[in-house]
């Protein structure tokens, strides 16, 4: 169980666990500027930062300062786009995308492929600076620049294979054929929880089908976004390519909505709550613009009598507890066959006593703080609305009593399938465990909520395997079996269904939503045959 935890150790962050102990007390009061923190320049960083990039480096907004979920020091500060920046590089980034509209797909593929080995020369600081900026723990940080690294690999052969079919056409004399073209500038907004990964799953994709693009991420990750975009500028610019192919802004909702709102954005993709992803939808729709929704989830896993309980406690733990529950894919709800339900929740009791809490850069560690302190408060109001409805908590529920933003991972039972709280996606470490009876009465469960990102069932029975793939299955759209709702491949399609969004970005052919497809009727003979066999004469 948890053998990558000890692989975690080889690869000690940088600095070292001693190296990032609390900082001496005349020093800067940013964490940029004191000595153990020296590799943060690595990636370029400084104590002022500039949070625009189309080419150059620029920002005229208002600065904010990030601070470390694990001690709530400040980081360092980031001058965010002003509305005229943000012109300015919408201007230059469909500019850009002329020069780079005419680069042949492979060789775009081959500006990809350079991005992705800068990432892997990178990943390390990079992983650091993900833990030290988001909270997640070292491994995850590392992890999500490798998905990253791993979608441009795809990108790199999806540059040399897409392309649309030349179908039969009725007419004699005549080609019917697909042609595929970029839809010019696309914009990404990405959010706090996966700071590189859902960049680079959009990025990767859009460059070699031959858009530019334009991305803001979260304000409270502003230096990762900064970082990212210093490693693709610097192969850009040594390609001779216009930066701003992939530009920057930095910005709060000001921002947002002047890209929602924005005729120029081509397509607009979108990671975060679906509150704020139904506003953006409808900004987007009444100017009949293209939108790209990746929105909540409230991801169940279920598991039947016949499971294999080896798999089903490490793969809860890691889906319940992972990113200290703040992942889309992060499993809240628990079905237990009521058979098993006490022996299930005995285990995993004893599961979440030995997770070990701490500095998330500590490679012991297996759980990291909460991003911010709402999100704090967010948990404790999720607790009391649980007890309130008939939960009683049998792990957890409390605030860490530490510097930082700690809760303890939470286990919930005796609640409703249907009580308000199990149907609202609560971005934190609370799993409610709930018993079920039958197949047919919980894969209903598993679809009665308004998301449908992810699911999955512990079995070993084929059939219901295959019933749960099927139309009577999950609505889902990620359906697995026997691993975990969280940790998505790159290969596959990533999204959901409803008020997920129904987007899908990444593996598979989710490069089609960053393209336009024309049909093509080509007549190379001397007649007009019209089609359906139209005479008109
Ligand atoms: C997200 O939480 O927004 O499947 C993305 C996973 C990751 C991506 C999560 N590969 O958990």
């Amino acid at each position: 169980m948890l053998g990558w935890r000890r692989a975690a150790a080889l690869l000690l962050p940088l600095p070292s666990r001693a190296g990032w102990r609390r900082p001496a007390a005349a020093m800067s009061s940013l964490l940029v500027g004191q000595p153990q923190y020296a590799w943060l320049r690595e990636l370029g960083l400084q104590e002022d930062n500039p949070g625009v990039y189309n080419g150059r480096w620029g920002g005229g907004g208002q600065v904010v300062t990030t601070y470390c979920p694990a001690n709530n020091e400040p980081i360092a500060r980031v001058r965010q786009a002003s509305l005229e920046d943000y012109e300015e590089t919408v201007r230059k980034a469909k500019e850009a995308w002329k020069v780079w509209a005419d680069i042949p797909a492979p060789k775009r593929g081959e500006i990809v492929r350079q991005i992705g080995d800068a990432l892997r020369q990178n990943i390390k600081a990079l992983g650091s600076l993900v833990s030290l900026e988001m909270g997640k723990i070292y491994v995850e940080g590392v992890g999500e620049v490798q998905e990253y690294v791993d979608v441009c690999d795809y990108a790199v052969g999806l540059s040399r294979m897409i392309g649309g079919p030349v179908l039969p056409s009725e007419r004699s004399g005549h080609a019917l054929i697909e042609q595929w073209n970029p839809v010019g500038l696309v914009g990404i907004i990405t959010a706090f929880n996966f700071p590189v990964a859902v960049y680079g799953w959009n990025s990767a994709i859009a460059m070699i089908c031959g858009n530019a693009c334009l991305w803001k991420g979260a304000p409270t990750t502003s230096l990762i976004s900064v970082a990212v975009t210093k490693i693709i500028a610097k192969v850009l610019e040594d390609n001779k390519i216009p930066g701003a192919v992939c530009s920057l802004v930095c910005g709060g909702a000001d921002i947002g909505t002047a890209m929602a709102r924005d005729g120029r954005m081509d397509l607009l993709s979108f990671t975060g709550s679906t509150e704020v992803g139904k506003q953006v939808a409808l900004m987007v729709q009444e100017r009949f613009g293209r939108s790209l929704l990746e929105l909540g989830g409230n991801n169940a896993i279920i598991v039947f009598e016949d499971a294999d309980l080896n798999l089903v406690i490490p793969s809860t733990l890691f889906a319940a507890v992972g990113t200290a529950g703040q992942r889309c894919t992060t499993a809240r709800r628990l079905f237990l066959h009521e058979s098993i339900h006490d022996e299930v929740v005995e285990k995993l009791v004893k599961a979440y006593a030995q997770v070990r809490i701490g500095d998330p850069w500590d490679s012991d560690t297996l759980y990291g703080p909460l991003h911010t302190k709402e999100a704090v408060k967010m948990f404790l109001d999720a607790v009391e609305q649980a007890k309130q409805q008939g939960g009683s908590v049998v792990y957890g529920g409390k605030v860490i009593n530490r510097p930082g933003n700690y809760v303890e991972p939470t286990i919930v039972i005796g609640l409703a399938h249907n009580a308000p709280i199990v149907h609202r996606e609560t971005f934190a470490p609370i799993l409610y465990a709930l018993k079920f009876k039958e197949e047919e009465e919980v894969f209903a469960w598993n679809n009665e909520v308004k998301q449908g990102l992810s699911s999955s069932i512990f079995t070993r029975d084929l059939g219901r395997i295959f019933r749960w793939l099927g139309p009577k299955g999950s609505d889902c759209g990620i359906v697995n079996v026997n691993i975990p709702t969280s940790g998505a491949e790159i290969g596959g399609a990533f999204g959901g269904e409803k008020h997920t969004g129904g987007g899908r970005e990444s593996g598979s052919d989710s490069w089609k939503l960053y393209m336009k497809r024309s049909t093509c009727t080509i007549n190379y003979s001397k007649d007009l045959p019209l089609a359906q066999g139209i005479k008109f004469q």
